[in-house]
């Protein structure tokens, strides 16, 4: 008896849909930080001051309250903070002291089960941030008791301690500990085949017991690449790494070893190119960084992160107030190859500045869906999520650049052409002639973020018109049926 009832609940909890790169590909991801998005309470008012460190009352009943927040701004996927046991005040999650056990300040296995099932019903995807590197103690490296640690309770499971010197030197970033005195990081030691083995099987009950859809996984460069692997197999999911370097050489073979990595070298590359107006050359290197031939080690740019603000770093808005810039930007992000991975509050235009300053507090905002940039998001998500769906070529078309001039470039991917540029809202009105469009002759071109016409001239390019730095994004009248955008049924 005992072994037939296990064995319902086993088969009924990996019953689920595991979802795969190929499922991930179409999914435009909205970035929650749990502590910071929603209180149970529903508050927009509730203090929190960044600058504290401390938690301010976000739960997974609060996500769950204000899904339709997230979904109407077209996202089909939601990636939520680790949601493990955490040392006091750790309302980031990444110090966690308890694998199998939740972070309660986030809410009970019941209220996290429940926003999984509500994502589902609602068609999307739960991804979860995931920390294989280490583990979380507040004080120094000497004073840790393993014993609290309830699986890896024993220091044979981690690395002896040593202080990372040289960020160059990849054994030490890999073996060595991060933190420092107030908090220190044990280094799980994920090449011992002993741990791997507990981790692997960590992950796959971590998957089923909550339905995840897909992994992010935090500090990828400080741990073996071979771990990778049969973890990610073990999980059954889609794995999204976090390699914070800029260098393509050395973040993009990564992808060798997981599904996909959030796209760090082009990260640089859009805040370079929109906030500081460099020249647009820059993108364009870095677009060919992994298009061409699986150069630098890179498999897939269809599965890459794209991003240009997180939980990390500051907020693209705090360099330059310039609502047109970031609109080009935003559009850069959803209209590329990778997955648009776009963080919480950028909607809302916040503004913060390094960690802690980009960790303010979403409710602040009082969730308005009527700002510039939650509705310049959701066109976008709607225009992606309308042709992916509708024109099966498209998520697989790698971007091409048509041309580009210093401060403006013109792409193609599949059907949907897109004209942005970084000379920002002081961009003033004049006519730009296409290069390079391909439209068919005489066909009706429609901008979609405007909703302004064009008729494609007889070599297949359209006179558009440029107004205040804004971006367009060119589709065929055709491709539009039945999408509800610009009118279209
Ligand atoms: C430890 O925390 C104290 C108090 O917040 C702070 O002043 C100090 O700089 C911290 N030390 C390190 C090494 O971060
Ligand atoms: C990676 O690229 C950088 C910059 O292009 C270059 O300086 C470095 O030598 C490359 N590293 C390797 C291992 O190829
Ligand atoms: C922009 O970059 C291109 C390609 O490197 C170069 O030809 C052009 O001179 C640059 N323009 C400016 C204004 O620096």
């Amino acid at each position: 008896m005992k072994f037939s009832t296990i064995s319902v609940i086993v088969s009924l909890a990996t019953g689920g849909s595991a979802a795969s790169a190929g499922d991930w590909r179409s999914r435009s991801i909205y970035q929650v930080f749990t502590d910071r998005f929603a209180r149970t309470d529903g508050s927009t008012t509730y203090p929190c001051d960044v600058r504290n460190n401390i938690y301010c009352g976000g739960t997974w009943k609060g996500i769950e309250n204000k899904l339709d927040y997230i979904k109407n701004m077209g996202f089909t996927a939601v990636w939520i903070s680790p949601i493990t046991a955490q040392v006091a005040e750790a309302y980031h999650g990444y110090y966690q002291t308890d694998l199998y056990s939740v972070n309660s300040k986030f809410g009970t296995v019941n209220e996290l089960k429940s926003l999984a099932s509500a994502l589902h019903s609602k068609g999307m995807y739960l991804m979860v941030d995931v920390v294989p590197n280490h583990m979380g103690w507040a004080g120094c490296h000497d004073t840790v008791n393993y014993r609290t640690f309830k699986q890896f309770n024993t220091a044979d499971h981690f690395h002896s301690y040593c202080e990372i010197k040289d960020m160059k030197n990849q054994n030490q970033v890999e073996k060595c500990w991060l933190g420092n005195c107030n908090i220190t990081m044990p280094d799980i030691k994920t090449e011992s085949p002993q741990v791997a083995k507990e981790m692997n099987s960590w992950i796959k009950s971590l998957v089923s017991t909550y339905s995840i859809d897909g992994l992010r996984i935090d500090s990828v460069k400080n741990v073996n690449k071979d771990f990778f692997p049969p973890w990610c197999k073990s999980a059954g999911v889609f794995c999204m790494g976090e390699v914070s370097e800029g260098l393509a050489n050395y973040t993009y073979p990564y992808q060798q070893y997981m599904d996909s990595v959030l796209d760090y070298p082009l990260y640089y590359s859009i805040t370079r190119v929109f906030q500081k107006k460099t020249n647009m050359s820059d993108l364009v290197v870095n677009l060919a960084s992994c298009t061409e031939n699986a150069k630098n080690g890179c498999k897939d740019a269809t599965l890459l992160g794209t991003f240009f603000e997180n939980h990390d770093n500051a907020r693209f808005p705090s360099v330059t107030n310039d609502m047109s810039l970031v609109k080009n930007a935003l559009a850069f992000s959803v209209m590329s190859d990778g997955i648009p991975v776009i963080y919480q509050g950028q909607e809302q235009h916040f503004a913060g500045g390094d960690d802690p300053g980009c960790r303010e507090a979403l409710w602040l905002s009082g969730y308005k869906t009527d700002t510039p940039l939650y509705k310049h998001t959701a066109y976008l998500n709607q225009i992606r999520n309308h042709i992916s769906s509708t024109q099966n070529t498209y998520l697989t078309y790698y971007s091409r650049v048509l041309s580009y001039t210093a401060d403006t470039i013109q792409l193609r991917k599949d059907a949907i052409r897109t004209i942005l540029t970084n000379q920002g809202e002081d961009g003033g009105s004049y006519t730009l002639t296409t290069q390079g469009m391909a439209f068919t002759s005489g066909e009706t071109v429609v901008e979609v973020l405007s909703c302004n016409k064009y008729t494609a001239s007889a070599k297949g390019e359209v006179d558009v018109k440029m107004s205040g730095g804004l971006p367009n994004v060119l589709v065929p009248e055709g491709a539009l049926k039945k999408s509800t955008m610009c009118g279209y049924t």
